[in-house]
């Protein structure tokens, strides 16, 4: 093993105490919670750029994300997010050096392995997307089981994206549909947007209303291509190791300060 976590990933029970900083209290309090968005989506970019900045390899900037994923999902199950949403591993990553690949695939499973109890008491279900039969044994085995356990759980629904594209999902979709259609299964008149967001592998899911990306960058790299049609971007130039809950409360104080149209005019608004 050459990576190890010990520290649990979720912390739920006390993410308020008198050593919060005042900036996440203050960010906190400026919540509306009847407008938490449902559903968060985060690039988690910048691991690399943040070890070369403190001398690091990349694989330490790796390890040192795992801390930011349990501080993104504290932040969000706090205020009341009901899914989250990670992209972790995208289908492109797989060309990376090999040393890097094998350590991330390590990585996740020695996380899930050492999480998964915490996140489970803490009513945390594990989902994932994406072509999860392209990972190695030991990190579909430690998944599969990590999800059966938290099968029943309801407070949040975590989602990794791992070996996940935009691209990828599109394309089974739109083969599964070809080939309903061949088979004399389903009618053209039949293909709707409900039937297609159901042959997504974000069936179930619903739209992400926000949608972050840390280290900077402002693309969507292969994300949600379908999903976001409608989402509010949210970008940061905090490269992800040093991403904390202050940062996702600051993104849902910005989101609850647009005024999200969906094509009509302000006139037409409920609350213009
Ligand atoms: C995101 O950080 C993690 C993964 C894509 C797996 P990067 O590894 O892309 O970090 P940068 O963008 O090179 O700094
Ligand atoms: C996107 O980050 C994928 C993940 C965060 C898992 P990348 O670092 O791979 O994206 P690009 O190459 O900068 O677009
Ligand atoms: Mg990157």
């Amino acid at each position: 093993m050459i990576l190890q976590r010990n520290r649990p990933i979720c912390d739920l029970r006390s993410p308020v105490t008198e050593k919060t900083p005042s900036i996440e209290l203050a960010l906190r309090a400026r919540i509306d919670p009847a407008r938490v968005p449902a559903h968060i989506a985060i690039i988690m970019d910048g691991n690399g750029r943040w070890a070369q900045q403190h001398g690091e390899n990349r694989i330490s900037g790796h390890l040192n994300g795992v801390r930011s994923i349990r501080e993104a999902l504290t932040a969000a199950t706090a205020i009341g997010v009901k899914y989250l949403t990670l992209y972790a591993f995208s289908t492109e990553n797989w060309n990376r050096p090999q040393a890097e690949v094998d350590a991330l695939m390590e990585l996740l499973v020695n996380t899930i392995s050492n999480e998964i109890d915490e996140l489970h008491r803490n009513g945390v279900r594990l989902h994932t997307i994406g072509d999860t039969d392209s990972l190695p044994k030991g990190g579909r085995t430690a998944l599969k089981k990590a999800m059966d356990q938290t099968a029943g759980n309801d407070r949040i629904t975590l989602t990794l994206a791992l070996s996940y594209s935009a691209r990828w999902d599109i394309l089974r979709m739109v083969r599964s549909i070809a080939t309903d259609i061949r088979e004399g299964r389903l009618s053209t008149f039949a293909v709707n947007e409900q039937l297609i967001d159901q042959r997504l592998s974000t069936a179930g899911l619903p739209d992400p209303e926000l949608l972050i990306r840390t280290s900077g960058e402002q693309r969507i790299s292969n994300f949600l291509l379908w999903e976001i049609a409608y989402a509010e971007l949210w970008f940061t130039p905090v490269m992800w190791p040093d991403f904390r809950r202050e940062h996702l409360f600051q993104a849902v104080v910005d989101y609850q300060q647009r005024e999200r149209r969906f094509g009509l005019t302000r006139e037409q608004l409920p609350n213009p």
